[in-house]
C-alpha cells in the first residue's frame, strides 16, 4: 500500500480485500491526504443527472486511524467557522460513520482534518468534495473494500446532510472524475461519460449566498410537458455531444427551460455574464448545480481565460466580488496527495 504513510506494513499488507473481511489495520497508525475535485452540476439541462468534475478548486482531508473505535472531527480550516465539528452533523465524518457500519468495522478509530479550499455554498459541489475526499480516504485505509462506484451512495447520504436532499450529480462526478450520468436513482445507475479533448471549464463564483436547500426549495415540482419535451431532447443532445466529440451539438443542447429561469433571478449579472460567454467563444453557458457560480464550456485555456476575466470586470462594475477558476476537466476523481 504505497499511498500509505507511517504505515505498519506487516499489518496492512496482510489485508484481505477480496471477501470484505479485511483484518483491520487498528493501530497502524496509518494516515492519507486525499484530494477530491469541485463539480459543475446539472451541466444546464441535465438537473440532477449530470455532472463533471474539474482539476481546481477541491477540497484536501487528511486522515489517521486510531486504537479508540469511533469518528472524530479533529480540525477544520478555511471554513471561517461555518462547518460542524460534530461528527453526527459533517458531512465527512457522518458518511465515513456510515461507511464503516456498512462494512461492519465499527470498532475502528478515525481522526479527520478537513482543508477546505474551495467556497462553501458556491454551487461548485463544495460539501461534495469534503465528503468524497473522506470516504475515498477511509477506503483506502481500509484496504479499497468498495469500488469508486459504490462509494456513491454513502457520498449521497452527505448530501442529503448537507442540503436535505441525496442528490448524486455532485459526488457521482467528484467520486468517479470526467462527465457522468445518473440514469436512475432508485435503482442507483451511475454511468460514466467521455470527456471531448481539450475543453475547459470557465467558473465564476460571485460572491453572493444561495444556500443550495433554498435554491432547491424555488423550483416547481411540476413542469408543462412541452418544456419536458425540450429538457429531454437536450440531454439527450449533450450525451450525444460528448460522445460525438461534437462541441456544436453540446453547445446547442445546453439550454435549460425548467430551472434557470427561476433560479438565475438569485445570480447578479446572470444574463449580462451569458452574452459575455458567448460573445467570447464559449460553446455553452449556465448555472454551475444551484448557483451563484456559473460556468461555460469552452474548447481550450485560452477562451476559457478570456471568458472568466471578462465576467469578473462585470461583476467588479456591479459591486460583487467574485472568484475564477479555470480548469480542464477532472479524468481522475479524488487522488491520494
Ligand atoms: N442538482 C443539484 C441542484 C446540484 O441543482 O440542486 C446542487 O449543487
Amino acid at each position: 500500500m504505497p499511498n500509505v504513510l507511517n504505515n505498519n506494513s506487516d499489518q496492512t499488507d496482510n489485508l484481505n480485500v477480496a471477501d470484505g473481511t479485511a483484518i483491520p489495520p487498528l493501530g497502524s497508525r496509518g494516515v492519507i491526504r486525499v484530494f477530491a475535485p469541485a463539480t459543475v452540476a446539472n451541466v444546464v439541462c441535465g438537473f440532477d443527472v449530470l455532472g463533471f468534475a474539474v482539476n481546481e478548486p477541491g477540497d484536501e482531508v487528511e486522515m489517521r486511524l486510531t486504537d479508540t473505535p469511533g469518528v472524530v472531527i479533529k480540525r477544520i480550516t478555511g471554513d471561517n467557522g461555518k462547518l460542524p465539528l460534530d461528527a453526527a452533523k459533517n458531512t465527512v465524518s457522518a458518511s465515513v460513520q456510515h461507511y464503516l457500519h456498512h462494512v461492519n468495522r465499527l470498532d475502528v478509530g478515525v481522526e479527520i482534518e478537513l482543508h477546505k479550499k474551495m467556497p462553501i455554498g458556491s454551487g461548485l459541489g463544495s460539501s461534495s468534495a469534503s465528503t468524497v475526499a473522506g470516504l475515498f480516504a477511509i477506503n483506502k485505509l481500509m484496504g479499497d473494500l468498495l469500488t469508486p462506484k459504490e462509494l456513491v451512495p454513502f457520498a449521497m447520504k452527505g448530501e442529503e446532510l448537507a442540503c436535505g436532499y441525496g442528490h448524486a450529480d455532485n459526488v457521482a462526478p467528484a467520486i468517479l472524475g470526467g462527465f457522468v450520468l445518473v440514469r436512475s436513482y432508485e435503482p442507483l445507475d451511475v454511468i460514466s461519460l467521455p470527456t471531448p479533448a481539450g475543453m475547459y471549464a470557465a467558473i465564476v463564483y460571485p460572491e453572493v449566498d444561495v444556500p443550495t436547500k433554498d435554491a432547491r426549495q424555488m423550483i416547481r415540482s411540476k413542469v408543462f410537458l412541452k418544456d419536458a419535451v425540450t429538457q429531454w431532447g437536450n440531454v439527450a443532445g449533450l450525451v450525444s455531444g460528448l460522445f460525438m466529440n461534437d462541441f456544436d451539438l453540446i453547445g446547442r443542447s445546453m439550454k435549460d427551460v425548467l430551472v434557470e429561469p427561476t433560479r438565475s433571478i438569485l445570480i447578479p449579472g446572470f444574463e449580462d455574464m451569458r452574452t459575455i460567454a458567448m460573445e467570447n467563444g464559449a460553446i455553452g453557458f449556465g448555472i454551475s448545480g444551484s448557483g451563484p457560480s456559473v460556468f461555460a464550456l469552452a474548447k481550450d485555456e485560452e477562451t476559457a481565460k478570456r471568458i472568466t476575466k471578462a465576467q469578473q470586470q462585470l461583476l467588479h462594475k456591479l459591486n460583487i466580488n467574485s472568484k475564477a477558476y479555470v480548469s480542464s476537466v477532472n479524468a481522475e476523481g479524488p487522488r491520494v496527495m
